[in-house]
């Protein structure tokens, strides 16, 4: 079954990034000039991101987050961000060799975007750093995961994780190839189509809801114990040892869908530290992620825990 520690502490690692966002007409070509408007500094890092989820939509559960950032400015920015939302940030380092990760985000008028990252000090995160805090994975319920840090410090917190007993969540963002022993150490994995696609070894594409009990399937034998393909407008599906589920999407007003998925990676960890079923999980982390869509930005887009509970009474049972 898949499950967490109850009242465990969500621990997340990963990268802290200062975005800059411009909303556009329509995204650029290449080689084309496009005029934008709204430029905004946002706090942003899909690790980072996570945590302010985790920390904002958290009923008792303690949020801490492993991460580096440079010396700057944007730093301090990034840490009182956290901070503000409950993130326990005593384990985000300094790195004098990199500036602190960097993110530049336009933004189309249907909420799509485009990224194109500068990793800075993310790129610094070693799994020695991760060893020196092996003490706080075996306290957690969960650990959370993506591939905005080195390949090897994922695998290495993995490794923490499973040995710790956390329920450990990857979400393989920004998508690459992985190699079976990584996923082998994974708990739970949760791709957007594109990193499904890449994932199953298939054209990257849509992923029509008939297919996504086949595809997970396929993802599962490749080593982790349960898949959470998410879906976009179509919602998102599960399969794991205790079945196979599929929760629709919530219609929002899309303004901006940077930060959704690790919206709803925070708040599928907070639901499973609970100990709510895994239906019901899915459908906490579908509000979050489809609020947060409603709003620009990254972590200024995150709802909190009350938000998410009204948004989910106002919505018809199904
Ligand atoms: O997932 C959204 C995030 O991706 C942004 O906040 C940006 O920093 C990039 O990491």
């Amino acid at each position: 079954k898949i499950g967490a520690m109850p009242d465990g502490a969500i621990i997340v690692t990963g990268s802290l990034n200062m975005d800059f966002v411009v909303q556009v007409e329509r995204l650029p070509a290449p080689g084309e000039t496009a005029r934008g408007s709204n430029f905004q500094t946002i706090p942003g890092g899909k690790g980072a991101n996570q945590a302010c989820a985790a920390a904002r939509l958290a009923r008792s559960n303690p949020v801490s987050m492993i991460g580096r950032v440079g010396y700057d400015a944007f730093a301090d920015h990034l840490r009182a961000s956290l901070a503000a939302a409950g993130v326990d940030t005593s384990r985000i380092h300094g790195c004098r060799r990199a500036p602190t990760g960097v993110a530049l985000i336009w933004v189309d008028r249907t909420g799509q975007n485009s990224i194109v990252i500068a990793p800075g000090a993310n790129d610094e995160l070693a799994p020695a750093d991760l060893e020196t805090e092996r003490q706080a994975f075996v306290s957690a319920a969960c650990a959370l995961f993506q591939l905005e840090t080195p390949l090897e410090t994922v695998a290495a917190g993995l490794r923490l994780a499973r040995a710790g007993g956390a329920l450990s969540i990857l979400d393989p963002a920004p998508a690459r190839p992985l190699p079976g022993d990584v996923l082998a150490l994974v708990d739970l994995v949760t791709p957007n189509e594109t990193e499904a696609c890449l994932l199953a070894g298939r054209e990257p594409g849509r992923i029509r809801a008939a297919e996504a009990p086949g595809l997970a399937a396929a993802l599962r034998q490749r080593g982790p114990r349960a898949v959470v393909l998410k879906l976009g407008d179509q919602g998102c599906y599960y399969s794991g040892p205790e079945g196979e589920w599929h929760a629709p999407a919530f219609q929002v007003q899309a303004i901006d869908a940077t930060a959704a998925g690790d919206t709803f990676n925070g708040a599928l960890a907070v639901a499973l530290a609970e100990g709510r079923p895994v239906p019901e999980a899915l459908r906490f982390a579908n509000a979050a992620a489809a609020l947060s869509v409603t709003r620009l930005g990254a972590q200024a887009s995150i709802p909190a825990r009350e938000e998410a509970e009204q948004f989910l009474r106002q919505q018809p049972q199904c």
